[in-house]
């Protein structure tokens, strides 16, 4: 005879068993949302109103306008993220005026250019993203 409270861990068991697979992916290849959540949103919001930063829309958008490919907007965000300065910044300049220059992350390559990925493909719907990564993400429940 299960008990009530018996079926309840086997039903989390198995809740748990299906998510393993998803969690091992992520922790092989850098997951962006992931990156931006741990290192980014105490700053960043992603739609406005911003916290202590631009938003991630506008930022992606302005990105999106510079530059055509999304590995030479990508570059240019994590070079930039190594080294913020206003003279490389590609944002309006009075964001930097009205929050300040972000300051640099000190992140691996692997999560910069994850969370860059992530960054670009927030905005600029309309010029495709190409690759098609990114969408689905997130999608499960498993957290
Ligand atoms: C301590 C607060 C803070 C954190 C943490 C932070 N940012 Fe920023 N970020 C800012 C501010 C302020 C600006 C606007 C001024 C500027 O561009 O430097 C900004 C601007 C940016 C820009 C636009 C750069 C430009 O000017 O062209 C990008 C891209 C960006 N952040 C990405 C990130 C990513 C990705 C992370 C996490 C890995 C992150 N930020 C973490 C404060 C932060």
């Amino acid at each position: 005879m299960i008990s009530i409270a018996m079926k309840r861990m086997l039903a989390g068991f198995v809740t748990g068993l299906l998510c393993l697979p998803f969690a091992q992916g992520r922790a092989a290849i850098p997951d962006g949302k992931e990156v931006f959540q741990r290192n980014c949103s105490v700053c960043h919001s992603v739609n406005p109103p911003p916290k202590s930063a631009p938003p991630v829309l506008p930022i992606s958008g302005r990105y999106h306008m510079r530059f055509s490919t999304k590995s030479a907007g990508v570059a240019a965000m994590v070079a930039f993220m190594k080294a913020p300065s206003k003279q490389t910044s590609v944002i309006e300049p009075e964001a930097i005026t009205r929050f300040g220059l972000m300051p640099p992350m000190t992140l691996g390559d692997a999560e910069l250019n994850a969370v860059a990925g992530w960054f670009w493909d927030q905005g600029g719907s309309a010029s495709g993203p190409g690759s098609g990564r990114g969408a689905g993400q997130g999608a499960g429940g498993c957290n």
